[in-house]
Parts: structure tokens; C-alpha cells; sequence
């Protein structure tokens, strides 16, 4: 983000205060953040409460060997029975926990707690039946569809942890999943439907089962839920069908309590480098801090509430908030399978008048397609349940904070600008809607029970009206563990940048304003947020380079009025392949959808004769991004070879090898 636009937004002086009635039920109110600060743990221990533990917890928080922390020391409990069976042990087992809601418009199930129950059951005996046991690793790669919650709870509740992959990633992407994590068996489906149409998903998996199998893995049995009715190829040594195993399964399953730290679920996300990190979160304290941000943060009234997330399982949102937290919590909530625009524009916004949603949680990308496309569509629906609505994934632009609240909130519900990643687990820096007066732009401040700061270079917190590097200041309940059998991955890419201060480094920049409260600008790493998606620089490269054209590449993340940033590429060709052919751009964008999957492909490709390196031979990516976001070109005297930029430059204005 340029300086210009940093003091744009802290000239931004519109205020919302939080409405009298939220105010004045709030579930958290101002004091919280003063009890928080001044006993942590006791805050934590006392948000733990919300769970049903089978043992309570000796100690609450065991940071004697950091980065490596322990929570709720010596407790135990089952995310499964916390999330189903203690509702319906309370008598709300009638009360409804998912309303699904098909793409195609006659598709709708509404799913009781007592139904989600019997169901999960179903699928852990199931399961086990399989042969899945504690501790084994089981992946989804499931479309928005029950069957993808019931799997990850039946997961949970057998003490296998889940890894779920994105419905939309390639077969390449989920064979390198199922090879890191060594997935013992993968539960898919034939297809889904997202916009008008069926589209496959168990071709994928039958790819990325032979290619595990080339890399000496082998995944035991695919478990199959028939959603489209497509056909698919079958093999009867491995494939099962959902219908035939758990339908028929029991519905009495005993939870069996596991340690708080036993692992629920590895999620993997992009980093610096092309090898995606297997983000490992643990029981008690995970569920700890989604169920009290969810109830916190969307001020959750699980009675009256209708809820509705409209991220995808296969991202941490969904885990987190769609998942764990509401379900924990005991909310009824919207589940839609499909995409905002079928099979017309308004599909959500009737979505929310038909079932009277009353919280909303989105992301920005999704906010600033909708501006574009016009009010009139939102504003022929009655949207008046609403109370309080949510963004998350990448910085709102105040602009569209505004429309959000005023267009879709009929301007009276508080909008929720929540940071947090994959590694956060859960919420950390939020407004709360009961409480704060909110500043469009702003994630405002640490919710109660967490610690943020903006630092310098040294670790020295900034003074307000300065930018600088987010970091988390203390251990909290729902933090990664560790990323997937690498710990030194894991103390090397969060905890040794503040090593000595023992601050978590979240690769983000932000800013404080004048009062204090907290402005994220952005990733300040080599990590790219396409619509709110995490996409590595470097991940996106090695797939172009191991395209036979392609001798060298460099990524960068362009702003882009639509997605917040996009994939832009930088190629060198081998000599052998001349000019690549007239098709060579669409060819290589075919490439990267095939290798990572649509979202990583690159909006422009640029076909270049040498890249900007600096004489030791990093590629100077600063140099591109001004290239790809139209600018003058910045300081070149570092470049080994300073003529390179004229040419790269001249290639951009004949227009040449652009898309
Ligand atoms: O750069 C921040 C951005 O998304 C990153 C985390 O991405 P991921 O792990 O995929 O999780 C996304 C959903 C939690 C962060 O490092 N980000 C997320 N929320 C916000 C945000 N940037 C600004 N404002 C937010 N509210």
C-alpha cells in the first residue's frame, strides 16, 4: 500500500457507534477487555468454561518450551460431542443446526441437532469401520454439502484428524496434501454444482491417488457421497460409497474424550515457499476460541440467531465460523452450497429474506462485486433481519465497509472487520459490535484475551500514527501448534523474526491511527491474498517452471479492483521454444489452473527476455509489481543489470504477451 493511500485512509473520519439494543445486550461488554488484561489466563480459563469437558484441565496454559505451547494442561473432551450431542442431551435436539441450501433452488434440507447427531454417528462407526483409527489422518475434499460438516465432525470425534482440502484446488494440489500428511483415506464425492452446472470432483481424487502411489503413498479407501449422480470411474479395492456404509451404520456412537492438545485438524495454507504448510490445530483450546470469538464477535444469540458464513469449508473461515465455533455454540445456521450468482444475481440476498438470517459474514471481494454490479439487485429484498455483518480475509476498502452496512445492512447493523489467519485459529483483532465505534477500514483493536502490536524493525512497538509489522504479543488458546512435521519450519517462519521479544510475526504490515486502533495493510511477505486466498509467489513460479517452455519466472501480486490483488507472471522462455507459440499465454494460464487450481491463475502473463535480479540474484519482485500495476518504475540501482527494466518495460507498452 502506497504512502497516498495509507494517509487516505487516515483521513478517514466516518464513525459508527454500536446500535443502543446490541449495546445494551451485548454478550461482551467494555469491561471485558480491562478483566482480560489484567488476569489472561483466568479470562481463557473462564471462556473454557463454555465447553463440556470429560476432565477439566490442571493447568491452563503450559508455555515452558515456547513456541510450543500447551493449553487446558491434562483436560479432555470431544469436539464432537461439544459440538452435537450436548445440545441435544440440554433438549434442543428439535432445533435446527444447518439449513442447506442447494445451488440448484429445490435442493433444501434443514438438519436438526438430533439429526446431525445421528448422522455424525453414522459416519464415525462408519469410518471406523474403514479401518480409520486415533490419530490416522483423513482427508475432505467435499463440495458445500452436509455430508462435508458431518465428515469432519465424525473425524473429530474418532480422534483422526481432518485435513480438508478446497474443492476447487487441482489433483496435484490435493496429492501433495495427502502425501504430506499421509491421508489414510479420503472422503469425496462425485461432483457438486456451482454456477448452473455438475462439476466432478472424484476424477480428481482418482489422479491424485496415482500420483500419492508414484510418491510411495497409499491411500486405503475413498469414501464417496453421490451429490450430481454423475458417472465415475470405480475401483472396487478402494472406492466405497457414503450410501452403502454409512447410511446403513448405526446411529449410537460413544464419544471417547481425547487430550486437549490431541490434534483436530491439520489445514494447509501458503507460505513463502512453493511447499504449502500443514497448519496443525489441537482440541481444547482450538474449540476454546472459536466458540467464545464466534459468540464474542457476532455477539451470538444462539435462541434468536440466524447465522450464516458464506466461506468454503475447504478455507480456515469455514472451520473456524461455519464449523466449530457456531456449532459449539449451539446455532442455527445457513450452509449454501453454491455461488452468489445462480441461478440469479440475487441468490443470497433472497437466501437471508428466506430464512431471515440475522448475522452475515462475508468477505470483502465478495462486498466490492456486488457494489459493482448495483444496488438495485440487493435492494429487491427484504433484508431487515439482519443485525450484524462480517468481513474477513483481506483489508476492507471504507468504501465498500460503507456500502456493506448501508446497502446491505439498511444502515443499522454494525460491521465487523475481523483479522486472523490459519495460523490464528480464531478472531484476533476485531471490533466488537456491542462496544466499539467503528471506523470503516479499521480491524480497530485485540479483542479481550489477545495481545497485538504494531512493531518496528527492533520490536519496538510503534507510537500511534505510524506503521509497522503486526505482531501477537502473547500465547492464546486457538494458536497453531505447529506446521506439520517440521517444527523448525515452524519456530523459523513465525517466532524468529521477534525472537528475542518471543512475538509471533503474522507477515502482515499495519498501522496505528491517532487513538491507538489498528489498520492491516496487507501481507509484507511473499504471500499474495487473491479474493481473500493465501497464494504463494513462489508456489505459482515453480508451477510455471515446470511448464517444458519455461526457463525462468517471477510472481507478483498486482492491485486489482475486483479480487484485491492478482496473479501476475513474469516468464522467460527456454530457447528451444522460440516465441512459445501464439497460444503460449492461455497455454500457461491452463497450466497453473491445472497445477494449483483456478484461483491461482494468473491474470496477466508478461513474456520477457530477462528478469530484474540484484547482483547476488534475488529477483527484485518490488521492481514488477510496478511494472504490473502501471507505476513508474522505482529505484534500479541495485540491479545487476539496470538495462533490464527498459526492456521489460518496453514489452509492456508494445502490449506484447499480455492476456
Ligand atoms: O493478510 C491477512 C489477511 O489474510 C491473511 C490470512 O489469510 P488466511 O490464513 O488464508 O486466513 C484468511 C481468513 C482468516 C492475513 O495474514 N486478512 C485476513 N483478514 C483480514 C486480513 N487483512 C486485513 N483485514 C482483515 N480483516
Amino acid at each position: 500500500m502506497t504512502e497516498e493511500t495509507l494517509s487516505n485512509l487516515l483521513r478517514e473520519d466516518r464513525r459508527f457507534e454500536p446500535p443502543a439494543e446490541i449495546a445494551e445486550s451485548a454478550n461482551l461488554k467494555a469491561d471485558a477487555y480491562e478483566r482480560a488484561a489484567a488476569d489472561r489466563e483466568g479470562f481463557w480459563a473462564e471462556q473454557a468454561e463454555r465447553l463440556d469437558w470429560s476432565q477439566k484441565w490442571e493447568r491452563v496454559l503450559d508455555w515452558d518450551d515456547p513456541p510450543f505451547a500447551k493449553w487446558f494442561v491434562g483436560g479432555t473432551l470431544n469436539a464432537s460431542y461439544n459440538c452435537v450431542d450436548r445440545h441435544v442431551e440440554a433438549g434442543r435436539g428439535d432445533k435446527v443446526a444447518l439449513h442447506w441450501v442447494g445451488e440448484p433452488v429445490e435442493d433444501r434440507r434443514d438438519i436438526t441437532y438430533a439429526q446431525l447427531k445421528d448422522d455424525v454417528s453414522r459416519a464415525a462407526n462408519a469410518l471406523t469401520e474403514l479401518g480409520v483409527q486415533t490419530g490416522d489422518r483423513v482427508a475432505i475434499y467435499l463440495p458445500m454439502i452436509p455430508e462435508a460438516v458431518v465428515a469432519m465432525l465424525a473425524c473429530a470425534r474418532i480422534g483422526a484428524p481432518h485435513t480438508v482440502v478446497f474443492g476447487g484446488f487441482s489433483a496435484d494440489a490435493l496429492a501433495s496434501r495427502l502425501v504430506d500428511c499421509e491421508a489414510k483415506v479420503v472422503i469425496t464425492s462425485d461432483g457438486g454444482y456451482r454456477r448452473g452446472s455438475a462439476s466432478a470432483l472424484k476424477p480428481a481424487v482418482d489422479e491424485a491417488r496415482a500420483k500419492t502411489a508414484e510418491q510411495g503413498h497409499t491411500v486405503e479407501k475413498v469414501l464417496v457421497v453421490r451429490r450430481t449422480g454423475q458417472d465415475v470411474t470405480w475401483d472396487d479395492a478402494v472406492d466405497v460409497w457414503w450410501h452403502d456404509v454409512v447410511d446403513s451404520a448405526s446411529a449410537d456412537h460413544t464419544p471417547q474424550a481425547f487430550d486437549s492438545e490431541h490434534p483436530l485438524y491439520v489445514m494447509y495454507t501458503s507460505g513463502t515457499t512453493g511447499k504449502p504448510k500443514g497448519i496443525l490445530h489441537t482440541t481444547g483450546g482450538y474449540l476454546t476460541g472459536a466458540s467464545y470469538t464466534h459468540w464474542a464477535v457476532f455477539d451470538l444469540k444462539a435462541d434468536t440467531d440466524v447465522y450464516w458464513c458464506s466461506a468454503d469449508i475447504g478455507w480456515v473461515t469455514g472451520h473456524s465460523y461455519m464449523v466449530y465455533g457456531p456449532l459449539a455454540n449451539g446455532a442455527t445456521q445457513v450452509m449454501y452450497e453454491g455461488t452468489p450468482d445462480s441461478p440469479e444475481r440475487g441468490r443470497w440476498w433472497k437466501i437471508i429474506q428466506d430464512y431471515g438470517v440475522t448475522i452475515f459474514y462475508t468477505a470483502p471481494t465478495a462486498i466490492r462485486s456486488f457494489m459493482k454490479q448495483g444496488r438495485e439487485i440487493p435492494d429487491k429484498f427484504d433484508m431487515s433481519s439482519l443485525r450484524i455483518l462480517g468481513s474477513v480475509g483481506e483489508p476492507i476498502n471504507p468504501e465498500a465497509y460503507v456500502w456493506y452496512r448501508h446497502v446491505i445492512g439498511g444502515d443499522r447493523t454494525p460491521v465487523v472487520d475481523t483479522w486472523w489467519q490459519t495460523e490464528t485459529g480464531s478472531i484476533m483483532i476485531s471490533p466488537l459490535p456491542g462496544v466499539t465505534h467503528g471506523k470503516p477500514g479499521s480491524a480497530m483493536t485485540a479483542i479481550p484475551g489477545v495481545s497485538a502490536e504494531v512493531v518496528n524493525e527492533e520490536g519496538n512497538a510503534v507510537p500511534n500514527g505510524s506503521g509497522g509489522y503486526l505482531v501477537l504479543t502473547e500465547p492464546w488458546p486457538a494458536m497453531l501448534r505447529t506446521i506439520w512435521g517440521d517444527d523448525d519450519r515452524f519456530r523459523d517462519t513465525y517466532w524468529s523474526r521477534f525472537r528475542s521479544q518471543g512475538f509471533y510475526f503474522a507477515g502482515d504490515g499495519a498501522k496505528k491511527d491517532e487513538d491507538g486502533d489498528i489498520w492491516v495493510l496487507g501481507r509484507v511477505d511473499d504471500v499474495m491474498n487473491v479474493s481473500g486466498h493465501r497464494l504463494s509467489t513462489t508456489e505459482i513460479e515453480s508451477a510455471l517452471v515446470s511448464h517444458p517452455k519455461v526457463a525462468e519466472a517471477a510472481v507478483v501480486g498486482a492491485k486489482d479492483e475486483d479480487t484485491g490483488q492478482a496473479v501476475c507472471a513474469f516468464v522467460i522462455l527456454r530457447d528451444e521454444a522460440g516465441d512459445g507459440g501464439d497460444d503460449i499465454v492461455a497455454e500457461l494460464r491452463q497450466h497453473v489452473r491445472k497445477e494449483i487450481g483456478p484461483i491461482a491463475t494468473p491474470r496477466q502473463i508478461m513474456i520477457v527476455p530477462e528478469l530484474p535480479k540484484t547482483r547476488s540474484g534475488k529477483i527484485m519482485r518490488r521492481l514488477l509489481r510496478d511494472v504490473a500495476e502501471h507505476r513508474e518504475v522505482g529505484d534500479v540501482t541495485t540491479l545487476a543489470d539496470s538495462t533490464v527494466m527498459d526492456l521489460i518495460k518496453d514489452k509492456e507498452s508494445a502490449g506484447k504477451g499480455e492476456d
